[in-house]
Order: structure tokens, then C-alpha cells, then sequence
């Protein structure tokens, strides 16, 4: 057999050799018989050592070729070890590795619950802008520039150009979404009868403390109907009570108030008397604001009201919450500690 056909068979064993191994020991093994100290390929190149110097010429590059091929089987061996120990068994009831979930925040969930409710009573959800005009959310709600009721909701003023000074602010209460429903009817894109609730935020100059916010989200409710009365506006409110509180025997208390764009205007007081003796909803709670609509308010955005009439409340989505929830501090919804938020679960 000449030195050519040795180099060729040392090549085939050596790769067969190599990719029969299957472990780290068996490989090892392949590689002394072949690249080791006394191992086949210095055997050959001992043969080689004697051949002639012509021979030497000829093969010279076919044995480096040979050695190349046998030192890049013994790698490919042992990197197709390293690969076969990643895929060893996998025991699939082992734990996984913890895998946060987000939560719905608790004022996300009271909001649909409420948008839920209203909706089950043919209320459509609707909202406006955050940056509101003066006409809007003062205005045309019955408080002109120099009323008093304007010192109950201090808030942001913007000033830009194209906008005359001191008109845009944000809106601090979302009254300012009725009295821009009844401009719709006004403009004759909206004809009575309607039920439209808003679930948004609402913005005062506040100074914040533990039940004061100058970011906070209302509800608002209304409805403008033929012969609505203040019967309607009770049984509306004790029916979103009672969702949201989870609670049968919710009691509603009105009490006489002023808000310049409700006439009369109540406010109401919420209690249960299941309540556990010494929390929140053991004594009457102070819950919202409401009313039957001033007419004035209709008329002014184009609602006759001596045909049509309504009743709106507002109240403040944090304070339903904790009263739910049983939370002291009002900062929590905004203050972004996951602590907190996460005891209210995931509730997607
Ligand atoms: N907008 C009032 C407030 O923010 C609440 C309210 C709404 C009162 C609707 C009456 C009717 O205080």
C-alpha cells in the first residue's frame, strides 16, 4: 500500500471514530489513537520520515490536509458533546423560573365596572378633552367669570397663542363634557333623548394631602329625557352603588347643596349597614355631587327645556375606590409604588 492510501484510510477512521463517539471519555480515546503521542499519526509520519525526497514533495501537502481533517473532527466530537449536554432530559415539572405578571391598576377595574354598569342601562361612555375651554367647563355650566363657585375649583391655566389669555386650562371637573353633549344638540348632530356617562381625569390647583389629589378621575352621568325626576337620578345611584361596593343593603342619604349648573342639587351620602362596626362605610360617607339640570344649562347649549329635562351627578372614581378597597391614602393611585399595586391582583 503506498503512503497515499494509508494517509486516505487514516482519514476515514479517524472521522468515523470521531462522530461514533458519544461521550467525552470515548472521544478522548479517538483522539490519542489517532493525534496522540505514539498514536497512528505519528506513526505515519515516521513512515514518512523515510520516504524519498521526491515522495516527500508529492505528499507533503496531502498529509497537512489529513492532519487538519482529524484535528477538526476531534473539535466538531467534542463541540457535538457540548450540545448533547444542553439537551440533556428536561424535567418538565420542575417550577419555572418566576414570570411577573402586570396587574390592572384598582382604578382601571373600578372604571370598567362602572363603564360596565352604565352601559347595561343604555348609557353610552364618551369623554373630551383633558385641556378644556373656559365656556365649557365654566361657562355654559351657569359660572360666569366672577362667580364665587369658581373659588371651589381652583385650576391650571394654559396660555398660548391663538387662544385668548387665561381661556384654556385644564378641566377640573368633567361637567364640562355636558355642557358639551347639549352643544351637539344645539348643532343638530344630537336629538334627546341621550344617557352618556364619562369616566376621565381631572385636574385642580390642589394642595395634595391624604384625601386631596390635583390629578383625579370623575364619573359623570347624565341623562336628558321626558319627565325625568329625582326618583331616577336615587335608583341610577344606588344601582352603580351597589355593583361597584359589592353590596346589598348600600344606603343613599341626599342632602341639600349648591352646584350653579343643577337645580336642585344634592349631595349624597352613602352608608351600609353591613359594614363592619368602625369602617368607612359603618357612618355615612359624603360620595357625590347631583341634581336635576338647569334649565338654563339646556337652553344654552340649544336644549329646550320645556320639553326636555335631566339629571347629572358627579363623583370621584379614588374616593369610590377606597371606600372599596378600604384605602387610607389617596395618593397611592398615583404615586406608582408596585407594592401597593400589586395586592390588587392581576384582574385582567
Ligand atoms: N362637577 C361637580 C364637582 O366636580 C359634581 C357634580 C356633577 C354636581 C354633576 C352636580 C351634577 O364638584
Amino acid at each position: 500500500m503506498s503512503l497515499s492510501d494509508d494517509l486516505a484510510h487514516l482519514q476515514q477512521d479517524a472521522l468515523a471514530q470521531f462522530a461514533a463517539a458519544r461521550t467525552s471519555e470515548a472521544v478522548e480515546a479517538v483522539r490519542i489513537a489517532f493525534l496522540g503521542r505514539n498514536g497512528r499519526i505519528k506513526e505515519l509520519q515516521k513512515a514518512f520520515g523515510q520516504a524519498s525526497a521526491e515522495e516527500k514533495r508529492a505528499l507533503g501537502a496531502l498529509f497537512n490536509q489529513c492532519l487538519e481533517s482529524v484535528k477538526q473532527a476531534h473539535q466538531n466530537a467534542q463541540l457535538g458533546l457540548a450540545g448533547a449536554e444542553v439537551d440533556e432530559p428536561i424535567d418538565l415539572t420542575l417550577p419555572s423560573g418566576a414570570r411577573h405578571l402586570g396587574s390592572v391598576h384598582p382604578l382601571s377595574q373600578v372604571a370598567r365596572e362602572v363603564e360596565e354598569v352604565f352601559t347595561s342601562m343604555g348609557y353610552t361612555v364618551i369623554d373630551g378633552p383633558h385641556i378644556e375651554q373656559d365656556e365649557y367647563n365654566f361657562g355654559r355650566l351657569n359660572i360666569p367669570a366672577d362667580h364665587p363657585a369658581r373659588d371651589a375649583q381652583d385650576t391650571f391655566w394654559l396660555t398660548s397663542q391663538g387662544w385668548r389669555d387665561g381661556d384654556r386650562l385644564l378641566r377640573t371637573h368633567t361637567s364640562a363634557v355636558q355642557s358639551r353633549t347639549y352643544r351637539l344638540v344645539g348643532e343638530g348632530t344630537l336629538t334627546p333623548p341621550f344617557r352618556r356617562v364619562v369616566v376621565g381625569k381631572v385636574f385642580r390647583y390642589e394642595a395634595v394631602d391624604a384625601t386631596h389629589d390635583n390629578t383625579f378621575t370623575q364619573v359623570e352621568g347624565f341623562v336628558v329625557d321626558k319627565e325625568i325626576t329625582v326618583a331616577h337620578l336615587v335608583g341610577t345611584i344606588r344601582t352603580l352603588l351597589t355593583a361597584v361596593l359589592k353590596r346589598d343593603d348600600v344606603e343613599v342619604r341626599l342632602r341639600p347643596s349648591f352646584f350653579p349648573f343643577v337645580e336642585p342639587g344634592f349631595e349624597v351620602d352613602v352608608r351600609s349597614t353591613s359594614a363592619e362596626p368602625g369602617s368607612r362605610l359603618s357612618r355615612w360617607v359624603e360620595l357625590l355631587g347631583c341634581g336635576m339640570i338647569h334649565p338654563r344649562v339646556l337652553e344654552q347649549g340649544g336644549v329646550d327645556p320645556s320639553r326636555w329635562q335631566g339629571f347629572a351627578f358627579g363623583l370621584g372614581l379614588e374616593r369610590l375606590a377606597m371606600i372599596r378597597h378600604d384605602i387610607t391614602d389617596i395618593r397611592l393611585f398615583n404615586g406608582a409604588d408596585l407594592r401597593s399595586l400589586h395586592q390588587f391582583g392581576t384582574g385582567a
